[in-house]
C-alpha cells in the first residue's frame, strides 16, 4: 500500500512538472530550409553571402559582435569573395581604436583589412546593460553553437508573433515560439524594405533572414566548401581503388580456378 502511495505521488509530481513546462511555452521545431550549402556538394550562394553581410553590417552589428572575423576574411575564397578594393572600402568604413601613440594617447583611425570586426560594446556587461540584461551573443560561431543551426537562426528571425491570449510579457520581452520558453529579449529587427540591396533583390523579411543566416553559416564554418571538395575527391579515390582491388582479385582467383 505504501509503495502504491509513493508511486502515485511520484506520478503526480512528474505530471505537474510537465504542466509547468507546457505553461512556459514549448519551443517549436525550427523551420526546415533547403540551404544551398547543405549536403555533400553544398556551396554557399555568393550573392546571398554578400547581401547577408550587408544585413549584418546595417542591422545586427549595432548589438552583436563577430569578434573572430577580420575584414580580409570577406575577400577570401569560399566566402562572400568581395574584391580587394571592396574589402579595403568596407574596412575603412569602420572606426578602429588603436594606440597608444608616441604621446601615450589612444586614438581612432579608419579600419584596415587586417583588423578584426569592430564590436558594438566595449565588454559583455555593457552589452547586457544596454539590452535589458540580456547579452546579445557573439555571432562568429553562433550557427554551430545552437541546436538546429542555420534553420534555428532563420526561424528565430522570422518567428515573432503576438503573444497568445493569457501570456503576458514584461517590457523589452517579445514573443517568439522558436526560443526556449517562447520569450526573447531581442526586438524584431527586420521589416520589409529595411535595407536596399545593391543587386536589386527585393529586401523582404524572409529574404534578409535567409541572407544573413547564410552569412552567419559561412562565418561559423569558412572552410565548408574546401571540406566538401576534399570529401568528393576522397570518395572518387575510394571508388577507383575499390574497382582496382576488385579487378585484381578477379584476376588472381581466375588463375586458381583454372589450376583446379
Ligand atoms: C537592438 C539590439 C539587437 C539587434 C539590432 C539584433 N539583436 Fe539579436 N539579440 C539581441 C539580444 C539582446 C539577444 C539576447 C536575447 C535573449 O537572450 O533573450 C539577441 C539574440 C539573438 C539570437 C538568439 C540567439 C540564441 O541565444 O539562441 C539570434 C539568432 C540573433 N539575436 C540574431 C540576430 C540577427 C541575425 C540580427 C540582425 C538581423 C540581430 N540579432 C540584431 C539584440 C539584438
Amino acid at each position: 500500500m505504501k509503495k502504491f502511495k509513493i508511486l502515485l505521488l511520484t506520478a503526480l509530481f512528474l505530471f505537474s512538472i510537465n504542466l509547468k513546462l507546457n505553461a512556459a511555452g514549448e519551443q517549436a521545431e525550427p523551420i526546415k530550409i533547403d540551404w544551398s550549402f547543405k549536403g555533400l556538394t553544398g556551396k554557399f550562394d555568393r550573392s546571398s553571402l554578400q547581401r547577408g553581410f550587408q544585413v549584418y553590417k546595417e542591422v545586427c552589428a549595432s548589438c552583436h559582435s563577430m569578434q573572430y572575423l577580420s575584414y580580409r576574411n570577406l575577400g577570401e575564397p569560399g566566402g562572400p569573395e568581395f574584391s580587394e578594393a571592396e574589402v579595403k572600402a568596407i574596412a575603412a568604413s569602420f572606426e578602429v581604436s588603436d594606440g597608444p601613440d608616441a604621446q601615450g594617447e589612444m586614438f581612432t583611425r579608419p579600419g584596415r583589412p587586417s583588423d578584426k570586426f569592430v564590436s558594438p560594446y566595449p565588454n559583455v556587461k555593457a552589452a547586457a546593460a544596454a539590452n535589458g540584461g540580456a547579452y546579445p551573443p557573439d555571432m562568429s560561431v553562433l550557427v554551430k553553437a545552437r541546436k538546429g543551426g542555420a534553420n534555428y537562426i532563420y526561424s528565430v528571425l522570422v518567428g515573432y508573433e503576438d503573444p497568445p491570449a493569457g501570456v503576458t510579457l514584461d517590457d523589452g520581452v517579445y514573443y517568439n515560439k522558436y526560443m526556449i520558453g517562447n520569450k526573447i529579449k531581442m526586438p524584431n529587427n527586420l521589416s520589409d524594405g529595411l535595407v536596399e540591396y545593391a543587386d536589386g533583390t527585393s529586401a523582404t523579411v524572409d529574404q534578409m533572414a535567409k541572407d544573413v543566416t547564410t552569412f552567419l553559416a559561412w562565418a561559423a564554418e569558412p572552410e565548408l566548401e574546401e571540406r566538401h571538395k576534399t570529401g568528393i575527391k576522397v570518395m572518387i579515390y575510394l571508388i577507383l581503388l575499390s574497382i582496382l582491388v576488385y579487378l585484381s582479385m578477379k584476376k588472381i582467383w581466375s588463375r586458381i580456378d583454372s589450376e583446379m
